[in-house]
């Protein structure tokens, strides 16, 4: 079910920021933005369409938010594998942007994908309601921003050098910032979509995003580079602050595992209409990339 669920959702996807990113222009500018927003799990994407669909919207609509996330996550990533941050020549298996075109290209497509993401979101044809379109956008930017992602790549970058170890409550501030915001939003947008109530999948982001960044820190450690598609063993080698850091890697993969628990819990109330969520719950700390 979930399997089938996230292929549909990712070729949905796929196909129309293609389209959106081909219609910009021919520019090196423009071909790296297609190159940073292919491939890549598309969960984010997932789960927009997925909460969506639970509140009652179809994909014509959800795949407007859903590419948005896309965008902005593609975005996130162009600037974080950055020589001034992570330093990383493979993404999705293909070199990273700056090392394809330049510096240069990467800073503007990680700036163009950023302004896509508001553009599709206040596209009149993702909901028929200003205000619908204007929560989206007002969410969103609060999710990238300076108290959200961006807050959380900050504390990221900064916990390098700190003088002392974070302790756990503040990596998971961080965590929740860096990759947090970002599910939570996926999450809440179809909620927002169908004028409903998004606290109890507001809920089951939160969860769900801490134990992906968790799984994301363990494959750091564990996992095969080939598979993931960038490069692994290098979070302790840079001093990054990860839940693996501070519990070691049986304690983090216990916190995980509650924490995908707690994941589906929180939808009871939307009863099996929820278990695909429920799976990508259990698929996130699985997951080999
Ligand atoms: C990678 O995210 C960056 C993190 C927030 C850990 P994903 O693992 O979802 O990356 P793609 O989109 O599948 O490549
Ligand atoms: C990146 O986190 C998170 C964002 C881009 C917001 P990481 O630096 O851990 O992601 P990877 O491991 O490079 O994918
Ligand atoms: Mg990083
Ligand atoms: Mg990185
Ligand atoms: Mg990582």
């Amino acid at each position: 079910m979930f399997p089938g669920r996230l292929a549909s959702a990712a070729a949905l996807v796929e196909a129309r920021l293609a389209d959106v990113i081909a219609a910009q222009g021919e520019l090196p500018v423009h071909q790296a933005m297609g190159w940073a927003t292919q491939g890549g799990k598309r969960l984010r994407a997932f789960l927009v369409m997925e909460s969506a669909a639970l509140h009652g919207v179809g994909p014509e609509h959800a795949i407007w938010p859903a590419c948005a996330i896309e965008a902005m996550h593609g975005y996130s990533l162009v600037h974080d594998d950055m020589p001034c941050m992570d330093d990383d020549d493979l993404r999705r298996g293909l070199p990273t942007v700056h090392r394809k075109w330049d510096e240069a290209t990467a800073v503007l497509a990680g700036d163009a994908l950023q302004s896509l993401a508001f553009e599709l979101v206040l596209a009149p044809a993702c909901h028929p309601s200003a205000a619908v379109r204007a929560e989206l956008a007002l969410t969103l930017a609060r999710a990238a921003g300076a108290r959200g992602m961006v807050m959380g790549q900050a504390l990221d970058i900064a916990a390098e050098t700190a003088a002392t170890p974070l302790t756990l409550d503040e990596i998971t501030a961080l965590q929740a910032g860096k990759t947090g915001a970002l599910f939570e939003w996926s999450a809440t947008a179809g909620a927002i979509l169908g004028q409903a109530d998004p606290e109890p999948v507001r809920a089951y982001a939160r969860a769900l995003g801490l134990a992906f960044q968790i799984a994301d820190d363990i494959l750091d450690i564990e996992g095969d580079a080939a598979l993931v598609g960038k490069a692994v063993r290098k979070d302790a080698e840079a001093g990054k602050a990860t839940f693996v850091s501070l519990l070691g890697l049986d304690g983090a993969k216990s916190r995980a595992s509650e924490l995908v628990t707690r994941a589906c819990d929180v939808l009871s109330g939307y009863g099996d209409r929820a278990d695909s969520l429920r799976e990508a719950a259990r698929f996130v700390i699985s997951r080999e990339t």
